[in-house]
């Protein structure tokens, strides 16, 4: 088994690595994120309670995202092509953490690494502003430098790119401020119990992908 967290601030290339490091290792990425904007975009219960949180920059409540985490590690276990997980965008406050500390020791899992990716601010914003993502198999483009080939189209599946409402500049900035107070603070609970490695995000994709690679191996 290989439990990973994928840890960082909002454009600093989660997603990304994530599509990644899930085939590579053979590992269930699960992320928050994307579980939340899929409720949205079904318009379930769910979905009408966290769309204006969501699209504010702010954090939904722990209750909310607990739920969703213990039936995605639930389901990991019982999906034997998969080899553990793969946390992106939770834990994201101190709360989460203890949370997700007690689920697992009451499954017996544990998190083998965390994996920190840490990216300037402008480096962020830059690429938030001009990031495309597909709605349905939640791959990540970017204008600038990762077009889809056709515009507006998904590479891998087909279908219509979309902006995340919550990549306008002001609400990225709330994002990164959101991140600094209630997440970043995270890791000083995790020190001392999990390796952290710390990889530089600013790099090129494939860059960030080999540093990961080797950090976790
Ligand atoms: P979530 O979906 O988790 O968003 P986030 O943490 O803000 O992170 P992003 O998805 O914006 O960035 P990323 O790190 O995945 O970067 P990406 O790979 O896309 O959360 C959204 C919202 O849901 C929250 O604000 C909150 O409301 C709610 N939520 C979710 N989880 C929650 C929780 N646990 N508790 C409470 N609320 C929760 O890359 C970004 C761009 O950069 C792309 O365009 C990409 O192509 C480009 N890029 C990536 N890598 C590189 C590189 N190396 N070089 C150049 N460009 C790059
Ligand atoms: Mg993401």
């Amino acid at each position: 088994m290989m439990n990973l967290i994928l840890f960082g601030p909002p454009g600093s290339g989660k997603g990304t690595q994530a599509e990644r490091l899930r085939d590579s290792f053979s590992l269930r990425h699960i992320s928050t994120g994307d579980l939340l904007r899929d409720a949205v975009a079904r318009k379930t219960p769910l979905g009408k309670k966290v769309e204006s949180i969501m699209a504010a920059g702010e954090l939904v409540s722990d209750e909310i995202v607990l739920e969703l985490i213990r039936e995605a590690i639930a389901a990991t276990k019982a999906d034997r092509s998969r080899k553990g997980w793969l946390l992106d965008g939770f834990p994201r406050t101190v709360g989460q953490a203890q949370s997700l500390d007690g689920l697992l020791g009451k499954t017996n899992e544990a998190i083998d690494e965390i994996i920190v990716l840490e990216v300037d601010r402008d480096a962020i914003i830059r690429r938030l502003s001009n990031r495309r993502s597909c709605p349905q198999c939640k791959a990540v483009y970017n204008l600038l430098n990762m077009p889809p080939v056709r515009e507006g189209i998904c590479n891998k599946c087909g279908k219509e790119l979309i902006h995340r409402k919550d990549d306008r500049p002001e609400t990225i900035a709330n994002r990164l401020d959101v991140y600094e107070a209630q997440t970043a603070p995270i890791l000083e609970h995790y020190e001392d119990k999990v390796p952290i490695h710390r990889v530089d995000g600013g790099r090129t994709v494939d860059e960030v992908t080999r540093a990961i690679e080797n950090a976790v191996r």
